[in-house]
């Protein structure tokens, strides 16, 4: 009979210096443990277990700080003048402007970084202006998140034949195969779009980098959402060259919320024909004729308005703080404790053997993030409530998250549902949510199509992964009737340190 580890507090130390001698590399990683202690130290005193680093970064105390400090101390005013306090407010945002490029190791010459509200706006900019058109393709992968999906509109709009590339299980990878083929199928003169994350936001599967240079030497123009890899990993742009790179900067550091980027190369730039134009993006327009504007040239021409001009400083401060601790440190602490936690969730076992946990996507750390997308089955292989799972997490003050996580696709995979069955579901007359959706599928069909996520990012330490295993261990012999008394209830939570 397979025996639970022992996740109690009491035997904590003992669990860490066993993962420590598996996992020597965590050492170079102990910067962490003192920025936790000083920069992160509300998680603690909180008593909160933050596992939703892919919703959502967390900002360092000395970033709001010196934020704070700027503009405390600062006169300024909207950039789009030329007097002194609007002077100086453009030299930070030029500055922050340049510093991104230089942190993603983006050349001036070749890539321009515009701002946008978040890494949906990035995508709406080149889903909107990019010239789709019968003969042309947009090719998205099964594995992006709804704010690339979204794009197929812009091209079903516009005549552009879209073709969806699969991922396929277990380890909800590209198909190779069927990637080649389809970048081959082109039209000589036409326009054609490859969209994929660089790492999904369901299964943390990282994509191969590769996949860039076959494309774009295939004619495609390539869009790699980076939204989800980037906090965790180096994404170097003297090395890859997509076309264009959208992401938002809170998952990367927590604050500010309300900016993204897109990082786009010059001359696939020049291919994009806005459908509009707004105050900032233009040099002149006249009331008096049809059409009459000058459009800005770089980014200026694709920042619609004022931009977030007070939070963009912020940006530049983030990123340094990243820079200072060291993107290679945060990857590598993530990667030890993704390793530990794969093993130690694969490894549990009810006492008939039967696996509490089946992880979507790949088993071990090869060639993927810190998220992780899985189901708890009972004793009997029958699927836990992912609300009710949630609900006794939201208990022991674990933040996860649960749902599809904005990626049907990878939600379709892994729970194999077929295109009959989705058609069933867009053939009724009402809009349906996905409570609905959720129930119906699992009474017509027998399907729960719900995951839980948790993710790891800067903060993440092994107290946090421990307390993880021991919820997790809770479940182990649990039948799933023993679910049906928990409410699903949102209270409100006062997380706020002075009235904890
Ligand atoms: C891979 C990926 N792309 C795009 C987005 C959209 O980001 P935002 O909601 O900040 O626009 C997300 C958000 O979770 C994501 O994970």
């Amino acid at each position: 009979m397979p025996s639970t580890p022992d996740y109690s507090p009491e035997n904590r130390e003992a669990a860490f210096a066993a993962f420590r001698a598996q996992h020597p590399c965590y050492e170079d990683t102990r910067i962490l443990d003192d920025l936790r202690s000083r920069e992160y130290a509300r998680l603690d005193a909180l008593d909160q277990v933050y596992l939703d680093y892919t919703g959502s970064g967390l900002y360092a105390l000395s970033q709001l700080r010196r934020h704070m400090a700027l503009l405390e101390e600062g006169v300024f005013g909207n950039p789009h003048s030329k007097n002194p306090t609007s002077l100086a407010m453009t030299h930070l945002v030029e500055q922050a402007r340049e510093y991104v490029l230089r942190f993603f190791n983006a050349s001036p010459e070749e890539y321009v970084a515009i701002f946008t509200p978040n890494a949906s706006g990035a995508l709406k900019l080149v889903g909107e202006a990019y010239p789709f058109a019968p003969g042309g393709r947009f090719l998205p992968a099964y594995d992006n998140h709804n704010s690339v999906n979204g794009i197929r509109e812009f091209a079903r709009a516009k005549g552009a034949e879209v073709t969806y590339l699969p991922t396929v299980p277990p380890e909800l990878r590209l198909d190779s195969k069927r990637l080649r083929a389809e970048l081959e199928h082109t039209q000589p003169g036409s326009h054609n779009l490859f969209a994929y994350p660089a790492q999904s936001n369901f299964s943390g599967v990282q994509h191969a980098l590769e996949w860039i240079a076959e494309a774009r030497a295939q004619g495609w123009d390539v869009l790699l959402d980076a939204a989800a890899f980037v906090p965790t990993n180096r994404l170097d742009l003297g090395r890859w060259k997509p076309d264009f790179v959208p992401l938002s900067f809170y998952k990367m550091f927590g604050y500010p919320t309300g900016v993204g980027c897109l990082l786009a190369r010059k001359e696939a730039l020049q291919k994009l024909r806005r459908p509009w134009f707004a105050g900032g993006t233009i040099s002149i327009t006249s009331v008096q004729g049809e059409g009459w504007h000058y459009l800005l040239e770089g980014a200026a021409g694709f920042e619609d308005g004022t931009v977030n001009f007070l939070n963009l400083p912020a940006v530049e401060i983030g990123l340094h703080h990243i820079a200072k601790i060291g993107i290679g440190t945060i990857h590598e602490r993530v990667t030890c404790l993704t390793d530990y936690l794969l093993r130690q969730m694969s490894a549990l076992r009810h006492s008939n053997g039967a696996p509490l946990v089946k992880i979507f996507g790949p088993a071990d750390t090869t060639a993927r993030g810190g998220t992780i997308a899985f189901v708890l089955n009972d004793p009997e292989g029958i699927r836990l409530d992912y609300r009710k799972v949630e609900a006794l997490a939201n208990r022991e003050n674990i933040s996860l998250r649960t749902g599809c996580f904005c990626n049907p696709g990878s939600g379709e995979i892994a729970h194999n549902l077929t295109r009959e069955e989705m058609a069933a579901i867009f053939g009724r007359d009402e809009p349906v949510d996905f409570e609905t959706f959720y129930e119906w599928s699992r009474r017509e069909y027998g399907r729960a199509p719900g995951a839980i996520r948790i993710s790891l990012g800067i903060a993440t330490n092994f107290a946090d992964v421990y307390r993880f295993m021991r919820f997790l261990a809770s479940f182990v012999d649990k039948p799933h009737t023993a679910l049906h008394k928990v409410q699903v209830e949102y209270p409100m939570y006062d997380l706020l340190r002075d009235s904890a």
